[in-house]
């Protein structure tokens, strides 16, 4: 058995919805640890396309258990369209969907904040999802968050949410001058999302504990990426949760000694949604050429991706802050057209050479990528299944990112459906789920 946590190494959007969907059939768990539904895991099954926001992916394999951690945070409107879309599609929710009691709710107040505050912000704002995970997060923080088990106590939730709206009231008339809300017009419909949800909401870090105890394996699933992470991030041009490796014990209560390993999945090239550095960011038709191959708009907000070559100053940075053990390199094929592929190897700042990520707003501003030069394939890789039928030009183009980031990959991605996928032999991957070795052969 073992337990993984998957984690993008870049600004998120790596295809991270994909890799968990490959490797479901090998677990009998899969936990969400943070984000809320700012996320948009996008599963292509068969000719179906799945966007999952606040559901683990591992939902549309029967019998799997998926966990909503304590880690991440809800809305109980999204996740209930969510969890009705996915019922009207065949998907089994009753006894495979857990969610944490300690899980923080968004309030409809919280995405009026968010997009209050991105609004006053001017040319600093984040470029943020408009979800309300910002805010409910600092509620968090603050200690003045409605939980999930808030929800199934009417007396508290209706104290809890008094408190908060008088509070919120006044920053959103007298700091924001927008629109206000009323007690009632919440409580109604959150006791209703309260039966809905109640079947579904458990002490979820102690039944992961029974579980890893059993000897089940689990994923960890992370949304957004490293580059994102609250801490670790491009700061303050970052979500409000780690997304990190380290996120994922926090946000489901299952201690750092009882997780085997992560996977870091990154794409073939780097994009990034909302604002921010970009150090190795393209504009123009090169850009285009990728957004439009990659098919490079958020799953969520419809918004273009910013879109450029492979950082591997960020790739080293994830691998160090996550500690990857092997790397799942997807969207492989977005490249095939290109003559010429850049990589990014190190950062010239004021004539000085980088080559560790600077964590630092000052220096990225005016760090400029130093780049070395390969050629491309020029040829389909489009739904290729094993490394030998890759063109050689791509195995080194994939053999120079794995040496530039100091792990090697042991999934490559060729297309949006599950078999579109190449499996490397004798990878951590197969050590962890020793079943993928049929798949292999
Ligand atoms: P928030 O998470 O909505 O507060 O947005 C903060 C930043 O994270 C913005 O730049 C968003 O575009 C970015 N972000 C949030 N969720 C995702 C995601 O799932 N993929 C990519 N970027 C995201």
């Amino acid at each position: 058995m073992s337990t993984i946590i998957v984690v993008g190494s870049q600004w998120g959007d790596e295809g991270k919805g994909k890799v968990v969907d490959v490797l479901t059939p090998y677990v009998d768990v899969v936990v969400r640890y943070q984000g809320g539904n700012n996320a948009g895991h996008t599963v292509v099954v068969g000719r179906e396309k799945f966007v999952l926001q606040s559901i683990p992916s591992g939902i549309l394999h029967p019998g799997r258990r998926c966990i909503i951690g304590c880690g991440v945070v809800v809305d109980p409107a999204s996740l209930i369209d969510e969890m009705e879309s996915l019922v009207q599609r065949g998907v089994v929710l009753d006894g495979n969907l857990f969610i944490s009691k300690n899980a923080h709710l968004i309030m409809p107040y919280h995405p009026a904040l968010d997009r209050a505050s991105e609004a006053k912000l001017g040319k600093r704002r984040i470029g943020t999802t408009g979800k309300g995970v910002g805010p409910a997060y600092v509620d968090k923080a603050a200690r003045v968050g409605i939980r999930m088990a808030d929800l199934l106590d009417e007396r508290l939730f209706r104290e809890k949410l008094e408190a908060n709206i008088a509070e919120k009231n006044r920053l959103l008339r007298e700091i924001y001058d927008a629109p206000t809300f009323a007690v009632e017009e919440i409580l109604g419909p959150y006791l209703r999302y309260a039966g809905w949800l109640a079947p579904y909401i458990t002490d979820t870090a102690l039944l992961l504990s029974r579980w890893v105890a059993a000897g089940y394996s689990v994923l960890f699933e992370g949304a957004q990426g490293t580059m994102l992470d609250i801490d670790h991030g491009t700061y303050p041009y970052i979500t409000s949760s780690s997304t990190t490796a380290g996120g994922a014990a926090t946000g489901t209560g299952v201690p750092p000694t009882r997780i085997h390993g992560v996977l870091g999945v990154s794409k073939a090239y780097a994009t990034r949604v909302g604002g921010g550095p970009f150090p190795t960011e393209l504009q123009g038709e090169a850009a285009e050429l990728i957004r439009a191959r990659g098919n490079e708009y958020g799953a969520v907000t419809g918004r273009p991706r910013r879109c450029g070559w492979f950082d591997a100053v960020v790739g080293r940075y994830a691998v160090r802050i996550n500690g990857f053990d092997t790397i799942a390199l997807t969207k492989l094929d977005v490249l095939d057209d290109c003559d010429v592929i850049l990589v990014c190897t190190a950062y010239r700042y004021r004539g000085d050479l980088l080559t560790e990520f600077p964590d630092e707003e000052r220096i990225w501003n005016e760090a400029q990528p130093v780049y070395e030069e390969m050629s491309g394939w020029e040829t389909s890789t489009a739904g290729v299944r094993t490394l030998s039928d890759l063109p050689a030009k791509a195995r080194q183009y994939l053999d120079r990112l794995s040496e530039l980031v100091g792990v090697p990959f042991s999934l490559i991605s060729t297309g949006a459906v599950r078999d579109d996928t190449i499996l490397c032999e004798d990878s951590p991957l197969t050590r962890w789920f020793p079943a993928l070795r049929s798949a292999l052969l």
